[in-house]
């Protein structure tokens, strides 16, 4: 059969997914809906969405932004502070997310754009730039006039039938360290709450457990400020839903038996789903996603994931060929994080037995596994270290 020219993937392994894309989480959208509701009526709210790293947490604060946008007349301000360690950079990432937004068309932009107007540069090829150097010397101001900021905004497009904010602060690995950035947001909230006439603001943080645990150790009572959302895996039939529908937006089709293998792989983790359905995306020939083209999907999506995601030694440690046979074991069954090395055991010989040992003892070294509060209990420190095991347990058999 001819080979079949691809045209653009639509599997987005490395990015939230686009809002067309955006599949599941039914409950959760529903909750955050809600709080958006309040805020629209004029009642501030704050949201903690929680879930491991790759688990979509972007993805749903921007389905939910898009959402709001479209049905509640809120601003949506997504704010990606990757990298950001001050305050001061959270004010000038927020002043340059104003600036860019073009959730509701020219005048809306315009009116944004003019009340910046200082910190936008000459004209460029893409229409302006940032003029990062008075941004900058701003910046300490904006970050301490934080909720006046977001007020001035929001009335200035008072006449616009815009009723609220929705604050996306996101990838707040680097800022939730720094032990101002809890004070900060409690201090917007309460300053929120207390005054006369509060600004229907809907702050939206993003973030691993961790994170939310480090913030409440700078600052105890941020724990009582948030509601939390926690995203978990993806269920059977959000997987089925999700490979059947991308799959099918680009005229391919999905037998059963490649279904259950992407889906048992992927084992309801979005990141991953997306990285095998990319690589299955490409390989497949004739529009009919076929077992073979799932398994093969697999093995390639497999050494991504070791080469992205698995520190080198560990990644050697785990092609060692004495392993195999261990980890073709480990490979079965749920994903938990955790389990019992008496489990594990169970079947191996004894030659296979001192092998899982000295596996458990390198990879302890190693800080793939720790030991847990159970006699004989072992834990994962990586889920995504955990995946590739399953991953390469099809190559084993
Ligand atoms: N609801 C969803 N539907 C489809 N793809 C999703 C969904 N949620 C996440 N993804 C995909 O999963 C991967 C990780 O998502 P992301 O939102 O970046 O996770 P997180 O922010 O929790 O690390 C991305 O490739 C994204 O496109
Ligand atoms: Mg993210």
């Amino acid at each position: 059969m001819d080979e079949i020219s691809k045209g653009k993937s639509p599997f987005y392994p490395g990015q939230p997914v686009p809002t067309e894309f955006f599949i599941g989480r039914i409950n959760e959208v529903h909750r955050i809906a809600r709080t958006i509701g309040q805020v629209e009526l004029g009642k501030p709210q704050a949201i903690f969405l929680t879930g491991e790293y790759g688990i979509g947490k972007s993805s749903l604060a921007g389905f939910m932004r898009y959402y709001a946008e479209r049905n509640n007349n809120i601003l949506g301000l997504h704010i990606l502070l990757g990298g950001v360690e001050s305050l001061e950079d959270v004010a000038a990432k927020t002043v340059e997310i104003v600036i860019r937004t073009q959730s509701y068309g020219l005048t809306i932009t315009e009116k944004l754009r003019n009340f910046l107007s200082k910190y936008i540069g000459k004209q460029d090829l893409l229409g302006f730039s940032i003029n990062f150097e008075s941004l900058k010397a701003d910046s300490p101001n904006i970050s301490h006039g934080y909720l006046p900021f977001l007020r001035e905004l929001l009335n200035r497009l008072n006449d616009d039938g815009i009723k609220g904010v929705m604050l996306i602060l996101d990838e707040i690995n680097g800022i939730s360290k720094n032990p101002q950035f809890a004070h900060f947001i409690k201090t917007l909230v309460d300053e929120n709450a207390l005054s006369p006439d509060p600004l229907p603001l809907m702050l939206l943080l993003c973030g691993v457990e961790e994170r939310r645990k480090d913030m409440i150790q700078h600052h105890q009572p941020i724990e009582r400020i948030f509601d939390i959302v926690e995203i978990s895996p993806m269920s059977k039939n959000e997987m089925e839903d999700f490979f059947n529908k991308t799959f099918s937006s680009v005229n391919m089709k999905v037998e059963p038996d490649a279904m259950s293998i992407l889906c048992n792989y992927s084992a309801g983790f979005p990141k991953i789903m997306h990285m095998i359905g990319d690589v299955v995306f490409w390989i497949d020939k004739d529009n009919i996603v076929s077992a073979d083209d799932a398994i093969n999907g697999v093995l390639i999506a497999a050494d991504e994931v070791g080469k992205k995601f698995v520190d080198q030694q560990v990644y050697k440690a785990l092609r060692s060929k004495d392993y195999h046979s261990i980890l073709a074991k480990l490979g079965k069954g749920d994903i938990d994080l955790s389990f019992q090395k008496s489990a594990i055991e169970e079947g191996l010989s004894d030659i296979e037995k001192r092998k899982f040992n000295n596996f458990l003892q390198r990879m302890k070294k190693l800080k793939v596994l720790k030991s847990g509060d159970e006699r004989g209990e072992y834990i994962f420190n990586s889920r995504l270290v955990r995946l590739y095991i399953r991953l390469t347990s099809l190559e084993k058999k």
